[in-house]
């Protein structure tokens, strides 16, 4: 397994819509994995292989809580089948956004059809913590970020801050 580098906002590949995997194989399994790994290291409950500068519609998570046994989740091409009515909030956060968080509503079930680690087709039900990082990943998919929900003023200040924190690291690397 390898550690792979985490993109940050603001930029364009965290933008663009991923292409579907034709098919969970080796190369795929072995993206999962890193990516686990990656996400783990970060100390993160999701990860979206954009986010790794792969277009590919691969997310993996776990929310399990700190002292629980770990649940890893490996998804490749999710597709939400359902979403409730019931909305619920939570604070979200994002490996790409480092340091900045808000209150998303979102539905607070969802169902979703996706392919396992062995390729096999899959179908989930999903409320509260797990409902929110799955639809959050998936978003990632798309070129949605989590700031996108909110008002454009919101969300320019925290994209301001990034950019920022960006050029000052380039600044130092240089
Ligand atoms: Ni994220």
């Amino acid at each position: 397994m390898a550690l792979l580098s985490i993109i940050t906002a603001p930029d364009p590949r965290l933008k663009i819509k991923a292409r579907p995997v034709p098919a969970v194989d080796a190369k795929v399994r072995r993206l999962m994995d890193d990516m686990l790994e990656t996400m783990y290291q970060a100390i993160g409950i999701g990860l979206a292989a954009p986010q790794v500068g792969q277009s590919s519609r691969v997310i993996v998570l776990d929310v399990a809580r700190e002292g629980e046994k770990p649940q890893p989740m490996k998804l490749a091409n999710p597709e939400i089948l359902w979403r409730s009515s019931e909305l619920a909030t939570f604070s979200e956060g994002c490996l790409s956004l480092p340091e900045h968080y808000a209150d998303v509503t979102r539905p607070g079930e969802v169902r979703l059809r996706y392919l396992d680690q062995e390729n096999e087709v899959r179908e989930m039900h999903a409320k509260g913590l797990l409902a929110t990082c799955l639809q959050h990943e998936i978003e990632h998919l798309d070129g949605i970020l989590f700031v996108d929900h909110l008002s454009l003023v919101k969300r320019g200040m925290i994209l301001r801050k990034l950019a920022k924190a960006k050029r000052s690291r380039a600044l130092t690397a240089a």
